[in-house]
């Protein structure tokens, strides 16, 4: 083999070893298999999970875990901050707010009609975590963007800060830009299950 064929294969191994992609994991709390990822540098889960089969279906069940210290986390549904489905959230007091937002700049996102957004149980706020679990009807289509349930490995971004939002009480509430973003690979495909009635 050339030497340089010999790079070219090592290059295309370390870059999908490398390649941060979703797994499937069971959150203990409340019996939900997620496909998911954890970031390992802020400590937090992002999970997914889809109704079984169809790409008809408008809805998911998701889930963020993240420590005390993140002061808001926000998912970006189509991999990046711009013209996508954002959803924002952050604790307050013994619950968690939520926002579901969308960015045509690199500025505040504006709230963004059109989700319909039930938080389940499992949601929670303790000494260390908070946890916000829901059901997001209504969210896998948005204006100039969709999620490709057939995709094995399309990204899923995220950013959070730091520092709290302005008025934690009220979903519409300003807050200053991340201290932190990134995205893995998330399987859509693999993140449909046949339990998923049971668990909305
Ligand atoms: C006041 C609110 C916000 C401001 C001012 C802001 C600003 C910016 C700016 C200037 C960039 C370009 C790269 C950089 O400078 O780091 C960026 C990138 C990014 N932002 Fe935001 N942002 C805000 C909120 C959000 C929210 C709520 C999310 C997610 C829900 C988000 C997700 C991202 C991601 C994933 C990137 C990486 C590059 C990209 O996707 O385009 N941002 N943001
Ligand atoms: C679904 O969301 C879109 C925006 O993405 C909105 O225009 C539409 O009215 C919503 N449909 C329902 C039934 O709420
Ligand atoms: C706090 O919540 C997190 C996330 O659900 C969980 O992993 C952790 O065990 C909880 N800690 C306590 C002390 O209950
Ligand atoms: C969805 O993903 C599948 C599998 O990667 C791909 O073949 C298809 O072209 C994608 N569809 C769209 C609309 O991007
Ligand atoms: C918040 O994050 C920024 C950027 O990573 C860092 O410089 C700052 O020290 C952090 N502040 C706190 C209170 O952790």
């Amino acid at each position: 083999m050339a030497l340089s064929h010999l790079l070219l294969s090592l290059l295309a191994i370390s870059t999908s070893v490398f390649a941060q992609s979703s797994t499937t994991y069971t959150d203990p709390d409340n019996g939900i298999t997620f496909q998911g990822y954890t970031d390992t540098t802020t400590d937090v889960t992002i999970g997914l999970v889809f109704p079984e089969g169809s790409d008809s279906n408008d809805e998911f069940i998701g889930e963020i875990v993240s420590p005390l210290t993140n002061q808001w986390v926000g998912v970006c549904l189509g991999g990046t901050m711009l013209d996508n489905l954002l959803l924002v959230a952050w604790p307050y007091e013994d619950t968690v707010v939520y926002s579901p937002r969308y960015a045509t700049s690199y500025s505040l996102p504006a709230l963004y009609e059109g989700p319909t957004i039930t938080s389940l149980e499992s949601t929670s706020v303790n000494s260390t975590y908070w946890k916000w679990v829901f059901r997001c009807e209504n969210c896998t289509t948005w204006t100039g963007g969709s999620i490709n349930l057939t995709s094995t490995a399309s990204p899923l971004a995220w950013a959070l800060s730091n520092t709290t939002v302005d008025d934690p009480a009220d979903p519409d509430s300003a807050f200053a830009k991340h201290t932190n973003d990134g995205s893995f690979e998330e399987d859509f495909y693999a993140a449909q299950s046949a339990y998923y009635f049971n668990w909305a």
